[in-house]
């Protein structure tokens, strides 16, 4: 299974699948100024926790090769990693992946030597993270069984990383051994990750699929029809609680309920080791206009107020296992 180009460095740019056009259109955009980079992650073009991480790691390239070579050079680049790092709040990659290039820079001697180690750094990254999918895959695969109905939720797949995904790594390598009759993909509310992305990956790899509203996941968990609910994280905390997309705690509530096991699929770069529990990780908040269309329809007063968190967290103690590319944590 080949990954999907999410990202790549091209002739000194870093070029994205603009992932707010899909499924309708698949273009292609290319970043070569921090500015773009930034606002291409604030608003989604780039997306899902360890892309994040691993674009910013770029962007910290492209910050080196358009600084001035002069003595304002380290602090120039340092007020671009800034930028970046304050993005996106809550996947912790980001984090983890500008600090490295920190001490890269910090490291460095001259412009030249920052930009070449800074971008070998982004480059390992990025095989670290298509390495990672496939051992995920694997482990992830073992827990399953033939004929499993899978349900998950918002995007955790090739779109979301720069190799074949968390949660869809395990579903891909399930379906290569013939074991997946059918996944259910939550739409993932409100900005459709899961109908826009997740069904146009699987439905691209020969997957069946069956999209359903949110709403109707507690339910069909209910219903005794699906398996297993296989997730991604945008951060786990020390004590193994998981903040992910809006609706996990939903799911793992349910899931719960009726005994469906709820496995969360994510990196090591995904963990956080200075954040002790859930209560300590940041949730992101996004706009109002995100609840306010629906397409070019506006479909709330003027005069209501909007919620609009865009991930929860899951105590550790409803997760049935923890999938990372070294193994299985219960
Ligand atoms: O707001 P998004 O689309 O960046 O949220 C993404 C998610 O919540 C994913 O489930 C998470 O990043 C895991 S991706 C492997």
């Amino acid at each position: 299974m080949e990954p999907i180009p999410t990202l790549r460095w091209v002739d000194g740019s870093l070029r994205l699948l603009d992932q707010r056009l899909l499924p309708d259109e698949e273009r292609y955009v290319d970043c070569s100024r921090v500015e773009e980079l930034v606002r291409a992650i604030k608003t989604l073009t780039v997306r899902g926790a360890p892309a994040i991480g691993i674009a910013a790691a770029y962007g910290a390239v492209i910050a080196a090769m358009t600084a001035d070579d002069d003595g304002s050079f380290p602090d120039r680049v340092s007020a671009d990693l800034d930028a970046l790092e304050s993005t996106r709040p809550t996947a912790v990659n980001l984090f983890i992946c500008i600090r490295r290039q920190r001490e890269i820079l910090q490291r460095a001697e001259g412009k030249d030597e920052a930009v070449e180690l800074l971008l070998e750094q982004a480059n390992r990254f990025l095989e670290e993270d298509l390495e990672s999918s496939r051992a995920m895959g694997r482990f992830g695969a073992d827990l399953l069984e033939p004929d499993s109905v899978l349900l998950t939720h918002c995007n955790a797949g090739g779109l979301a990383t720069a190799g074949l995904g968390t949660a869809l790594a395990v579903i891909y390598e399930a379906s290569d051994r013939g074991w997946v009759s059918q996944v259910y993909v939550d739409e993932t509310r409100p900005l459709l990750q899961g109908a826009r992305l997740t069904a146009w990956e699987l439905c691209r790899a020969g997957v069946p699929v069956r999209v359903l509203p949110d709403s109707a996941a507690p339910s069909l968990l209910r219903s005794g029809t699906v398996d297993a609910v296989l997730v991604g994280a945008d951060r786990v905390a020390v004590n193994g609680d998981v903040a992910n997309k809006i609706g996990t705690y939903t799911l793992a509530l349910a899931a719960m309920k009726a005994e469906v096991p709820f496995y969360v699929v994510a990196p090591l770069s995904s963990f956080d080791p200075e954040t002790q529990d859930g209560g300590g990780i940041e949730i992101e908040h996004r706009g109002r206009e995100e609840l306010e269309l629906l397409g070019d329809r506006k479909v709330l007063p003027d005069r209501a107020e909007v919620y609009n968190p865009a991930f929860d967290v899951t105590p550790s103690d409803m997760v049935t296992a923890l999938i990372t590319e070294r193994g299985i944590l219960k």
